[in-house]
């Protein structure tokens, strides 16, 4: 039993309903906001997504600037840029929709605009200083959380993913609109389910702050997105099934803001920067790994989440659930048609040992598996995954 008590932080106002980015203009009333700067991704804005928001916004505002040069594991570089855009108009609210990418560029560009600090001086957990302007991220993926989470991943030049973890970073306002999700194709709505269940499953067995209000959430959110997975697969139209999903990450996302996650993670990270998988695609690949090599240290570590979203298995011992629940997320991602080895998926052989070396630094993140992870285990979990 955890009686240690907890701290629980989250966004002050979430607006989660079809329709929700139509509101936008009302929101930004909130904080008189006259320049606007909305931070997206090219695919997003050629999809005509934000066309009727900007719209809206144009008529209701003195200026409505588009950055929509994010690419995918924002590199340095075009964090750097977009801060450049928001100071050169004097914007003074920026707006995030799209997916991970564009929300963490977003988060990011409304700390740096009036920081005298660098981006360098940041990366790290809570090293950033002084207020940032007003924020508001709408999300087209379900997805990472990361409307709701103090976090945003940049890759650096030197090729290395690099969190900088801060309370800043949570925005005033998360819109989630299933709307925006329904063009997301069934490759990107896969991987990026997957990725949310990995921060359900891993915030609920975060060796560091795990904490009553994480797992009731991680529970929650674990339902809702191995039961709507398959039918937003089987149909990506379906809205009650796509707004499902996105209560599903943003409650898995709430979840781990609070219970940070662990070695699929940090495993999947060397992946991302090296060879650009996609984030949910990289944690698909180490999930039933890493899971397996938990479940061998600790045999009833995943009994609660089977309990959860296996009732079939009520009446079996604690040790058989939890590793029915690890066979349950190997046959998720297959059959959500990710790719299941390394191999299959242009990483050589060669790269194992030094992707070993180099998840060996994601310390803000290793730190909080269950259990300890070694450059050799690093190594043979890669070797398995391969
Ligand atoms: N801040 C956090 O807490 C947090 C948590 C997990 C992951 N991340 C980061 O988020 C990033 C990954 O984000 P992501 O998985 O959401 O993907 P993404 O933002 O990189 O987008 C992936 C692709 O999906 C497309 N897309 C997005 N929404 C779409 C829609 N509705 N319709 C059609 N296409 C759409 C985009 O154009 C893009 O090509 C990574 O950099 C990862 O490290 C951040
Ligand atoms: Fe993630």
């Amino acid at each position: 039993m955890q009686n240690k008590g907890f701290t629980f932080e989250t966004v002050r106002r979430i607006e989660c309903h079809p329709g929700a980015i139509m509101n936008l203009a009302c929101v930004l009333q909130g904080f008189s906001c006259r320049r606007l700067l909305i931070v997206t991704d090219p695919g997003i804005e050629k999809s005509g997504l934000i066309e009727a928001p900007r719209k809206a916004l144009a008529e209701a505002l003195d200026l409505v600037v588009v950055f929509s040069k994010v690419q995918a594991d924002p590199p340095e570089q075009m964090v750097l840029e977009a801060v450049d855009l928001a100071r050169r108009e004097a914007v003074d609210t920026i707006v995030g929709i799209g997916g991970g990418s564009s929300l963490d560029t977003a988060k990011l560009v409304a700390l740096l605009a009036r920081s005298p600090q660098k981006l360098d001086d940041i990366y790290g957990i809570g090293l950033a200083k002084g207020p940032r302007l007003p924020l508001v991220l709408a999300p087209t993926t379900a997805g990472t959380g990361s409307e709701v989470t103090p976090i945003a991943i940049v890759t650096t030049r030197a090729g290395e993913k690099k969190g900088v973890v801060a309370p800043q970073l949570l925005p005033d306002v998360a819109l989630l609109d299933p709307n925006l999700t329904l063009s997301l194709p069934p490759g990107v709505t896969a991987a990026t389910g997957i990725d949310a269940m990995v921060h359900a499953i891993e915030a609920f067995t975060s060796k560091h702050l795990k904490n009553p209000m994480s797992d009731a959430l991680a529970i929650q959110a674990l339902r809702l997105l191995s039961e709507n997975l398959p039918k937003v697969l089987a149909d990506g139209s379906n809205l009650a099934a796509r707004q499902a999903m996105l209560q599903g990450s943003l409650m898995a996302g709430m979840s781990f803001a609070n219970s940070p996650t662990g070695a699929v993670h940090a495993l999947a990270y060397p992946l991302g920067a090296t060879f650009h998988l996609p984030h949910g695609v990289c944690n698909a690949l180490m999930l039933p790994h890493v899971l397996a090599f938990n479940n061998e240290d600790n045999p009833e570590l995943y009994a609660p989440l089977a309990e959860a979203i296996l009732p079939d298995l009520k009446g079996q011992s604690r040790a058989e659930m939890s590793r029915a629940f690890v066979r349950e997320m190997q046959r998720l991602g297959a059959e959500a048609g990710l790719p299941v080895r390394l191999r299959d998926s242009n990483v050589p052989e060669s790269a194992l040992s030094s992707m070993a070396a180099d998840a060996m630094k994601v310390e803000r993140l290793l730190r909080n598996n269950p259990r300890v992870v070694t450059l050799d285990d690093a190594l043979n979990l890669y070797r398995q995954a391969w």
